[in-house]
């Protein structure tokens, strides 16, 4: 035998035994007999059949054999013994063979047990496959290479709605067709279904006829190295892609609210700032409407105060001034009758002209009855002036004349600048032109604060020493009362907060930024407004312009 023979003898799965019929002597064996029944290679060379199938049958048959009677043998069962005495099942065949003239046996046989074992777990992987097939909620396809439907499982026909007849025709092509046609993107899936032997794995989106969404999925069958098919899986996500359209729609819807809300809470917080913005100015208002308030109290309760003092003043000054009057009568009554008596003095004995001498001496009478007259008549000039002042103080106040009422307010500037004439005396040289302006309809007292206002402002204005002009002028419709200073004048970048309630350049418990705000509002009350006239270093001029027209109703102008 040469050795490729042997070769393939050696690697034989099957069990090959050549025996002589006249000795049933095994002339040569498989290296399989030796491995599966354990006997030693060498040993079964020359070794007896029947030592390996000794059943009783067999027996009989061999001895046939030897005698001559030979019968071919067609995968029969039987039992081998092992060396080891086990008995082995295995199915074998038993032929005729002709060697160089003579005839030999060869006998093949399988063990049975390998054969059903194999058998056996490819049923069991075949059931696991078929059992895994149809448990997967996927519908499966597998196509092979030749484009020819291999499997399909239940759930891929119900998914597919293949009817049962189309089914039955096992007509590939048709149910290949069928099932590319019940989709939206027909032509790419008919192409899906061709490309078999693709190396590359596909998911796609397909929409069917009916509605449902299905994702579409292919991956290759390889066999080692070689695709030899094709498996498609679909999968129903109708719900899943609904449930993601209805997530994205709440999103939206979501994003939407949010978006409003987001926009309404910006307007409501622009209402609500600007309503802040409202409340601060108001509070701002309220402050400087306090602050007037509390300014106009304090000059009404100084107002009230000259106007009691004054009050009490008068009777007074006017007991006094009857009283001087009657004095100065007596007086005059008095000298008249000393000079009488001055006249008969020579007449008298020296003795009582000696001591009327002395008396005249002693009381200083010559300068005594020139003094007197001079005394009385200063005396009556003084409580003139206390009168008149007791009168400016009056006039200025206006106490119990808190109504409107036609003024000269000539007169009222002229009872101011007493009032306040303390305070100008030493600074200011003070001119007054006085136009001579018609009574107006108006709170005096209030203007008179005013003018107050303006008359201290000036001279506070100046450093040193200046000059202040107080002017009057009218035309047809309004008067006007201007207060000028040569003063410092106010800074450009001051001038227009003057009017603002607190504004103040001057020392901490020297101003409270409130004269000018409170006369601001007097001379707006009254229908008129206040001009302001400045320049850095060279002086100041407040104009108040008042209209001359009083309110229907009014009474008439004198
Ligand atoms: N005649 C003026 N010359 C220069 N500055 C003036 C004059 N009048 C007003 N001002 C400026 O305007 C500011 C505001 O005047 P306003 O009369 O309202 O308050 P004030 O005089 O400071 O204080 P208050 O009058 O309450 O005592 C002053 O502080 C000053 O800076
Ligand atoms: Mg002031």
């Amino acid at each position: 035998m040469n050795t490729l023979a042997r070769l393939m003898l050696e690697h034989s799965a099957e069990m090959l035994m050549l025996v002589e019929p006249s000795t049933l002597q095994i002339v040569l064996a498989s290296a399989r007999v030796a491995s599966a029944l354990g006997y030693p290679p060498e040993k079964l060379t020359g070794m007896p059949i029947t030592d390996i199938e000794s059943a009783l049958q067999d027996v009989f048959y061999w001895e046939d054999v030897k005698n001559g009677i030979c019968q071919e043998v067609q995968q029969q069962e039987d039992q081998y013994r092992c060396a080891s005495g086990e008995m082995l099942t295995v199915s074998k065949s038993i032929r005729r063979v002709a060697h160089e003239g003579s005839s030999l046996l060869l006998v093949r046989a399988t063990l049975t047990q390998d054969v059903r074992q194999v058998q056996d777990e490819l049923a069991h992987a075949l059931s696991r496959l078929r059992a895994t097939l149809e448990s997967t909620g996927n519908g499966i396809l597998v196509i092979d290479w030749r484009g020819q439907v291999n499997s399909m499982n239940r759930q891929f026909s119900k998914m597919w709605a293949l009817p049962e007849a189309l089914l039955q025709t096992q007509d590939d092509q048709r149910i290949l067709e069928f099932i590319a046609e019940s989709v939206q993107e027909a032509d790419l899936l008919r192409n899906r279904l061709k490309a078999i032997v693709d190396p590359q794995e596909t998911t796609d989106t397909l929409r069917h006829n009916d509605g449902r969404v299905f994702e579409f999925s292919s991956r290759p069958q390889y066999l080692d190295e070689q695709i030899i098919g094709r498996v498609f899986s679909v999968q129903d996500i109708t719900q899943r892609t609904l449930d993601a359209q209805a997530l994205r729609e709440s999103h939206d819807q979501l994003e939407a609210r949010v978006q409003s809300r987001t926009a309404d809470l910006h307007a409501l917080n622009k209402v609500l700032l600007a309503e802040k913005e409202r409340l601060a100015v108001l509070v701002k208002e309220l402050e400087a409407a306090q602050g007037q308030l509390m300014q106009s109290e304090r000059m009404a309760s100084i107002g009230q105060l000259a106007a009691g003092v004054a009050h009490e003043i008068n009777n007074p000054v006017g007991f006094v001034n009857s009283n001087l009057g009657s004095l100065q009568t007596y007086v005059d009554g008095m000298l008249r009758l000393l000079s009488a008596y001055q006249q008969v003095e020579a007449d008298l004995p020296q003795a009582l002209r000696d001591q009327i001498a002395a008396v005249k001496k002693e009381v200083d009478f010559e300068f005594m009855r020139d003094d007197i007259t001079a005394l009385v008549s200063e005396s009556l000039d003084g409580l003139k002036r206390v009168t008149r002042i007791v009168q400016d103080l009056k006039n200025f106040s206006h106490v119990g004349e808190s109504e409107h009422q036609w003024a000269d307010l000539e007169a009222g500037l002229e009872s101011t600048l007493r009032v306040v004439w303390n305070e100008l005396k030493y600074k200011a040289e003070v001119v007054k032109e006085f136009a001579g302006m018609p009574q107006v309809w108006c709170y005096p007292f209030q203007l008179n604060q005013v003018f107050m206002n303006l008359l201290v402002n000036a001279s506070q204005a100046l450093r040193d020493k200046g000059k202040i002009s107080v002017r009057t002028g009218f035309d047809e419709s309004q008067v006007w009362v201007e207060v000028q200073d040569s003063g410092q004048g106010i800074a450009p970048e001051h001038l227009p907060r003057i009017f603002d309630p607190f504004f103040t350049t001057k020392p901490v418990g020297k101003g409270t930024g409130l004269g000018l705000s409170l006369s601001y509002d007097i001379v707006k009350k009254h229908g008129g407004r206040i001009e302001v006239n400045s320049v850095l270093g060279k002086g100041t001029t407040f104009t108040v312009f008042l209209p001359r027209s009083a309110p229907e109703g009014a009474p008439a102008g004198p």
